[in-house]
């Protein structure tokens, strides 16, 4: 990948710094402090901005299988570094990031007994902080098992806290807002509402070979707690000598937390030398009619991965412009209960309904791909036994994405996805994937981390409530706060395959579930969750002669520029993006259950150009309860010293299209 480094500045200066004074790190704009020091042999770091603590005095450390790495602390040499560097993006919400950070790196030496050491690096940026452990090789410190993570954020004062519980299945949980003294144990990323000038958001960045960071808490204390292997041990140290970033992104405003590149800035530059090949698309898929139970994924008269139904998808791509179909149930190992025998499935072998040669050919010569679903039922260790010969096949037949999916509360060797084993697994698969040239979508992840910057051929993740939900969930679908949660929780940590789209309410396998929100809400989403490959999710024929069907057709996937103009919590957010290398932008708006009306200025355009504006907005009856379909389309001619105003029914949403003239 080419990456142009617009400016590098490291300074690396050494100081030793006596074990009974406390240090600091400051952002580069002088904004926030890291103090960090040790009081009686117990480690700790405290996070200010200005006079006001953002995080209070927190423990670091650990308990170790071969003895505690705490309460035992001296400090040791302290080695400082800052750099300044811009680097491009091969997909993403912005084609360039500022990584601009302070660093100040402390050793923490035993007293007594083992006198072992461990590092600690503080990162400050303008917008957060971020450390993690490091572990050199030593005696008494060679592979070692981590029982617990003594690291906290000790919070300022009870803040609302958005989040989903623990070990949430996927973490395909509602995110509820609550102090967080009244939460239980949390997934994280964990949204923070402190006061009116401190947003706050905590999260794994760069999740590698370790298991994922939950939080449990005592009162507004938050705890590092680390998800275990079967036997109960959470991490073995072995060749990966470093733990994740601890992140903490902090913000004036609600929006600054979304316009935070911390997690991406990190992560490790990108592995792929050659990212030419990474092309993201909008897609279609045999799919939204299987979660409506219209189709099968098994065989028999309703198999909805025939030669047939895939050449339909195949030429609706085509004719529109869509680069991608999904078919899912192409394989064998469907026929069973197949979370109870995923051993079955083959990721070579196509029922005799499918043709995947041909497929494959069909949708070449007219400008598509198919994308290959690869469900486990949780079998992973079947699943990597396949990997290459599968990966192998696929190149071969022009297929460059694959969607792999873990349905099940734990792998089958009793491993659960978020673990230490898990994350191990879910790379594993990524990086064979590189080596084959396949993007992958993976649905029931591990917690995502920023690590596409890495991995740019992971394109999106889901490991979070869905779409799908609006099909098959009894409690009616997901809610209508639920897209205005997800960019400050989940979305912080890579792109969302949440699957927008859908233009049809009506639900016979589940009468009454369906979107809770608006058809023009339903465009929007296609902003306001990132991802550089959305789905246009719906069954193909909902789409026929639908004018709003138009936006998907021409919404961009990969952006020059992010803007967030509106955001509140759970309540509302606005979206403006510049499409790559041109001078469009689009807009998306999503409400919850409250309708509004917003102002949009639009002093993002270039000076002196006009430009037209296509609005889709909820009609004047509209409403997610009795009338989601209303929706109305207008043209405007607009430019910089234009304010848009548009109204957002409950549940409702606008997208908007701005052309250069
Ligand atoms: C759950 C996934 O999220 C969904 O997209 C997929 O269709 C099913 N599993 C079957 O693999
Ligand atoms: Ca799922």
């Amino acid at each position: 990948m080419k990456r142009f480094f617009v400016f590098t500045l490291i300074l690396l200066s050494l100081s030793l710094v006596s074990s009974a004074k406390d240090v600091k790190v400051t952002s580069p704009d002088g904004s926030l402090t890291v103090t960090v020091g040790v009081d009686d042999g117990k480690a700790w770091y405290q996070v200010m901005r200005g006079n006001e603590a953002v995080i209070n005095r927190s423990e670091l450390g650990f308990v170790l299988k071969n003895g505690d790495l705490k309460d035992n602390f001296k400090m040791g040499e302290v080695t400082r570094a800052s750099v300044d560097e811009t680097w491009n993006q091969p997909w993403g919400e912005d084609a360039r990031v500022r990584n601009h950070y302070n660093e100040m790196i402390v050793r923490l030496q035993e007293k007594s007994g083992m006198k072992r050491y461990i590092k600690v690096v503080f990162r400050a940026f303008d917008d957060g902080v971020a450390f993690r452990y490091v572990f050199p090789r030593q005696s008494g410190l060679q592979d070692f098992v981590i029982m617990d993570e003594a690291t906290e954020f000790a919070l300022p004062t009870d803040a609302q806290a958005w989040s989903i519980p623990a070990l949430t299945p996927y973490y395909e949980g509602i995110y509820t807002r609550e102090p967080v003294s009244r939460k239980g144990n949390m997934s994280g990323p964990v949204a923070l509402e402190v006061n009116d000038g401190l947003y706050m958001a905590i999260m794994d960045a760069n999740l590698t070979d370790y298991s994922t960071m939950n939080f449990s808490h005592e009162g507004t204390t938050l705890k590092a707690d680390l998800v275990p292997w079967k036997n109960g041990d959470k991490v073995r140290v072995e060749n990966t000598r470093v733990s994740p970033w601890r992140a903490i992104i902090i913000g004036r405003t609600a929006a600054d937390i979304l316009l935070s590149r911390m997690p991406l800035n990190l992560n490790d530059p990108c592995k792929i030398k050659d990212t030419s090949w990474l092309t993201p698309t909008k897609y279609v898929g045999i799919w939204w009619a299987l979660q409506k139970q219209r189709w099968t994924w098994s065989q028999g008269d309703r198999h909805g991965a025939t030669t047939e139904n895939t050449k339909r998808y195949i030429d609706f791509a085509s004719r529109h412009g869509l680069g991608g179909v999904l078919v899912e149930g192409w394989n064998y190992g469907w026929d069973t209960d197949w979370t109870k025998h995923g051993d079955g499935f083959s990721f070579t072998r196509a029922y005799p309904d499918y043709d995947l040669q041909g497929l494959c050919k069909y949708a070449r010569e007219r400008g598509v791909r198919i994308i290959a679903h690869n469900e486990t039922g949780g079998a992973a260790q079947n699943y990597e036994n396949q990997l290459e010969e599968a990966y192998r096949l696929y190149e071969s037949l022009g297929i460059n994405t694959v969607k792999t999916g873990y349905v099940n509360s734990h792998f089958y060797n009793g491993e659960l996805q978020h673990s230490q084993w898990g994350v191990q697994h879910f790379r594993k698969v990524i990086e064979t994937a590189a080596r084959y040239h396949l993007m992958i979508v993976n649905h029931e992840g591990a917690i995502p981390s920023g690590i596409q910057r890495t991995w740019p051929n992971l394109i999106a993740t889901e490991s979070m409530r869905g779409q799908e939900y609006n099909a098959f969930d009894r409690r009616g679908g997901n809610p209508p706060y639920h897209e205005c949660i997800l960019p400050f929780t989940r979305g912080l940590g890579g792109p969302m395959d949440f699957t927008p789209g859908i233009f049809e309410y009506r639900n016979d396998s589940v009468p009454g579930t369906r979107p809770q929100n608006t058809l023009a809400h339903q465009l929007a989403e296609y902003i306001v969750i990132y991802s550089p490959g959305h789905m246009a999710a719906d069954q193909i024929e909902n789409y026929e002669h639908q004018p709003a069907f138009k936006f998907i057709e021409d919404v961009p996937t990969n952006w020059e520029r992010t803007l967030v103009p509106h955001a509140v919590m759970g309540q509302y957010v606005t979206y403006v993006r510049q499409e790559r290398g041109t001078d469009n932008w689009y807009v998306g708006s999503v409400t919850d259950a409250q309708a509004r009306d917003l102002a949009l200025s639009l002093n993002f355009l270039s000076e002196g150009k006009r430009y037209q504006a296509i609005i889709y907005e909820d009609g004047p009856n509209a409403d997610y309860r009795t009338d989601p379909y209303a929706m109305t389309i207008r043209r405007l001619d607009v430019d910089r010293t234009t304010v848009l105003n548009f109204h957002l029914a409950p549940g409702g949403g606008c997208a908007i299209q701005i052309l250069a003239e």
